[in-house]
């Protein structure tokens, strides 16, 4: 068998709408309050796409930052994922859009519908075909315009999400220079549509007069139990790197931007310090298969990635689904 190619990440990009929904917007929306909403998630305000935007076009947006960022042409691009639940539509596969827009012209492309951990899983898709020497240069993209999916009645969930996008370029390391990708993995404890999901739109529920009526295009959730779940897998993925490298290795943890406490429950298991872990939920809330990679281009403007250390990005959501992607800057 030829030797695997060593892989890098040549560019990183991000994209959030400009528009800010508040907590104090949300008192005027729903019964709740900013102290309850901090206290409970760490969220202060969230991104609402214009009108006028879709997920395509946040995630072009966030794309053309990659390349720039690389220092790559559109025309070198071999592939582009998409990850997102909220895309255009639910086909063709909004990454087929979005390379067009990109003028990506020799590439493939299409979507990976893994909620929260899109990006995560995508990831590993992307570094294993450059790994095999299949493609050269792959565009990983996670995307969502969550609002258009969200029920402005429920105050268990509007108040959690937001919009945004954000991508990455794995290409050779030789080319890439940094981000070396060390692996990663892709868990699932399936049958779980109870408490996580939008049941309407697809071939269990179809759209029709009593969908609408009954909400079921809307996200639903049981966020008791998603937040036991992501403290036990985020525990266990982080646990398992500090085995195998050690603490001292570790540079930065760019987690999913679920929640704050369940973050700082998951590092506290685990006995890390939260200052190892970046966190921005405080201004997106949880953007879905969109908030690894724009937490990881804000963790790379700050200056958080350390030469030589490793960059730990777990994510969890529905499916259950959960993994994560190691690499070394
Ligand atoms: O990427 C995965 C996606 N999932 C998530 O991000 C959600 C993960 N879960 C969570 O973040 C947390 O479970 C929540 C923030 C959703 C809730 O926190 P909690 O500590 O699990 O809830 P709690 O038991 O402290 O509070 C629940 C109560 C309920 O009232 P009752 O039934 O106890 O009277 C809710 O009705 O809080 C009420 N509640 C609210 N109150 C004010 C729920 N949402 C709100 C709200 N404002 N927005």
């Amino acid at each position: 068998m030829a030797s695997l190619i060593p892989v890098g990440i040549a560019g990183l990009g991000r994209y959030v709408p400009e528009r800010k929904l508040t907590n104090y917007d949300l008192e005027q929306i729903v019964d709740t309050s900013d102290e309850w909403i901090v206290q409970r998630t760490g969220i202060r305000e969230r991104r609402i796409a214009a009108p006028e935007e879709v997920t395509s076009t946040l995630a072009l947006a966030a794309a053309q930052a990659a390349l720039a960022d690389a220092n790559m042409a559109a025309d070198e691009i071999d592939l582009v994922l998409c990850a997102t639940v909220t895309g255009d539509q639910p086909f063709p596969a909004t990454a087929c859009r979005v390379g067009h827009d990109l003028g990506a012209t020799r590439a493939g492309g299409f979507d990976i519908a893994a909620a929260c951990s899109g990006f995560v899983f995508a990831s590993q898709i992307a570094a294993g075909f450059v790994q095999s020497g299949q493609f050269r240069n792959v565009m990983v993209i996670g995307a969502e315009v969550l609002s258009r999916i969200l029920d402005y009645e429920d105050r268990n969930t509007c108040v959690l999400f937001g919009d945004g996008a954000g991508a990455a370029i794995y290409t050779s390391l030789e080319r890439a220079g940094r981000g070396e990708y060390l692996g990663g993995s892709v868990s699932m404890e399936g049958g779980a549509e109870a408490i996580l999901a939008q049941p309407g739109g697809g071939s269990r529920h179809p759209a029709s007069k009593d969908s609408i009526e009954q909400r079921l295009h809307f996200m639903k959730m049981g966020g008791t139990r998603v937040f036991r779940f992501a403290v036990r897998v985020f525990a266990e993925l982080v646990q398992k790197v500090v085995d195998t490298y050690g603490r001292d290795q570790i540079g930065v943890i760019v987690p999913h931007q679920v929640n704050q406490r369940i973050i700082e429950a998951a590092m506290d298991q685990v006995g890390l310090p939260m200052d190892l872990a970046f966190i921005n939920i405080d201004r997106y809330g949880n953007t879905s298969a969109a908030s690894v990679p724009i937490a990881l281009r804000e963790a790379y403007d700050a200056g958080r990635m350390e030469k030589g250390k490793l960059v730990l990005m777990p994510a969890f959501g529905a499916g259950m689904a959960w993994g994560h992607v190691l690499l070394r800057w």
